[in-house]
């Protein structure tokens, strides 16, 4: 077997590689509009009520109908996954890895089109459109890769004893509930699924409200490479509705789930609960929340420094757990850390992403969009506005990269995370300040420093409490394999996606000891 190599971005500066997305986005464009079925035990159920997937670049254009499912069907959902628990918890892991590997190969033979998807209905540029099918393919490749290297190993670490035979295996837990975000609706999506289906598991996916159509595209790459029906059953619908009774039911083993801190934690609590018929302990495997930073040293390349920032706080609009939200910087070079970033803020373009000179696309909903603005303007009383903090023209929910400088640590927009184009700056006094000041957060997910004192940096990786730290680079674009992505604290149980470990929580282990 080929051993593990991250998907290439596609280089977009290749005129043929640009032709070839635009066409897919012609094409993608005449789908607009169609509507999907739920799916469950491999049957298509249109439902009668349904919900509207909005392109938020375009808002009167609908991106697909979408059905909804109803406690009714949630319940068959559940019971349909739990009878092909039955039969995919004994097919052997090799055939279930070369499903992901079938899949992976078909995702990229349809790159374009999925990167088109990704930028209609999550409002993404072609280049984090890009990324995010290439972390798709990147997590069907690992986790398949890592299950079977999980298989075939754990019993050779038994110690051995002589009059004994044993055995070792890792058994799947049972039906799963799979609740995705919409900011990484194809990658992340597809690798809590995956994962959860390499191990054994059956699950139900509920796909985020906002992109579902991406997910369903999925599910139909999954029945194109084989996936055997009721193996992963597609209900999209509203949490009131569905999202209690799956979490509570009494046949769901598991749940995963990566989204707000305040979806998350409700999760947390109903899946600790035992209901009436249940025999096992839930495991909830969450990715929440970040309140990134970014401490710039006195010591440090600023160019570098500033060119981060702006990077990760910017790129999809500060859609992403693991965007900068605050640039904690010293005193020495405050004003000029400040001064820079705001530049190459005021000069990013903020618009629909079918126009690739776009920087960045909108954000994703008109909660979101209002909800961003009550933050900015929280923030303009708390600190000052240096730039951005208004609305762009269009038809979309576009915000401008929107800096706010002379913050206190505790404010809120130093405290809460807005998940949107909206960067804090905090002064420290010295760098101690500035590491204490990072760690002020209930969060600990990402987090970079720069600064060219080695002494600094030894310093920072054992006191700065993040998941993810980095050191002279930006804090987003985590790689499947080479950076396990997940956080601490109330960013969640630090699953660490793409990480080694990470299969261990759909898994169990069973020891088999005969006596010779
Ligand atoms: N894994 C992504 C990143 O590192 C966030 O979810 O940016």
């Amino acid at each position: 077997m080929i051993t593990y190599v991250p998907e290439p971005f596609t280089d977009f500066t290749i005129e043929a590689n640009s032709e070839a997305l635009a066409a897919a986005i012609s094409e993608v464009q005449q789908q607009l509009g169609g509507e999907y079925p739920l799916i469950i035990g491999g049957s298509r159920v249109m439902t009668e009520e349904m919900q509207s997937s909005i392109n938020p670049s375009s808002t009167s254009e609908v991106v697909g109908r979408v059905s909804k499912a109803n406690a009714k069907q949630a319940e068959q959902a559940i019971t349909s996954a739990y009878k092909t628990f039955q039969s995919w918890s004994k097919v052997p892991v090799a055939h279930r890895a070369r499903l992901l590997f079938k899949a992976s190969a078909i995702l990229r033979r349809r790159k374009h089109e999925f990167n088109a998807w990704l930028m209609i209905e999550a409002g993404k540029t072609r280049g984090e459109a890009d990324a995010d099918t290439a972390e798709a393919i990147d997590f069907l490749e690992y986790y398949a890769r890592q299950m079977l290297e999980m298989s075939e190993t754990v019993a050779k670490k038994l110690v051995v004893r002589r009059g004994e035979d044993n055995d070792l295996q890792y058994i799947p837990l049972g039906v799963g509930v799979i609740i995705p975000p919409w900011n990484f609706p194809l990658a992340i999506m597809a690798g809590m699924t995956t994962a959860a289906v390499v191990a054994g598991n059956t699950v139900v996916l509920k796909p985020a409200s906002t992109t579902p159509v991406i997910a369903y595209k999925f599910v139909e790459v999954l029945e194109q490479a084989g996936m055997p029906a009721g193996v992963v059953q597609f209900l999209p619908g509203s949490g009131a509705e569905i999202g209690d009774l799956l979490v509570t039911h009494p046949l769901t083993r598991f749940i995963s789930f990566t989204g707000s801190r305040e979806v998350g934690l409700r999760i947390f609590e109903l899946s600790a609960k035992t209901s009436p018929g249940q025999i096992w302990l839930k495991r909830f495997v969450g990715e929440l929340g970040g309140k990134d930073a970014i401490v710039v040293d006195s010591e440090a390349d600023l160019e570098a420094a500033a060119q981060a920032i702006v990077a990760s706080a910017f790129s999809f609009s500060g859609q992403k757990c693991s965007a900068c939200s605050r640039a904690i910087v010293h005193e020495d070079v405050y004003d000029a850390v400040l001064k820079r970033c705001t530049e190459l803020t005021e000069a990013l373009t903020v618009g629909n992403t079918v126009n690739f000179s776009n920087y960045t696309g909108p954000v994703i909903d008109l909660n979101a969009y209002r909800k961003i603005f009550e933050y900015i303007e929280i923030g303009s009383k708390e600190g000052r506005l240096v730039a951005g903090g208004r609305k762009v023209d269009g038809d979309g929910y576009f915000i401008q990269p929107t800096i706010i400088a002379d913050l206190k640590p505790d404010a809120v927009l130093m405290q809460e995370e807005v998940f949107g184009p909206v960067l804090g700056f905090c002064k420290a006094s010295s760098y101690e300040e500035a590491l204490a000041i990072a760690n002020n957060t209930e969060y600990g997910l990402t987090g970079a420093v720069f600064s060219t004192n080695r002494a600094k940096l030894e310093r920072a990786r054992e006191q700065f409490h993040v998941g993810n730290l980095y050191f002279n680079r930006k804090c987003t674009g985590a790689i499947v394999g080479v950076h396990p992505f997940g956080g601490f604290n109330m960013s969640g149980t630090d699953s660490k996606a793409g990480g080694p470990d990470y299969l261990l929580q759909f898994t169990q282990l069973k020891l088999i000891s005969e006596q010779l």
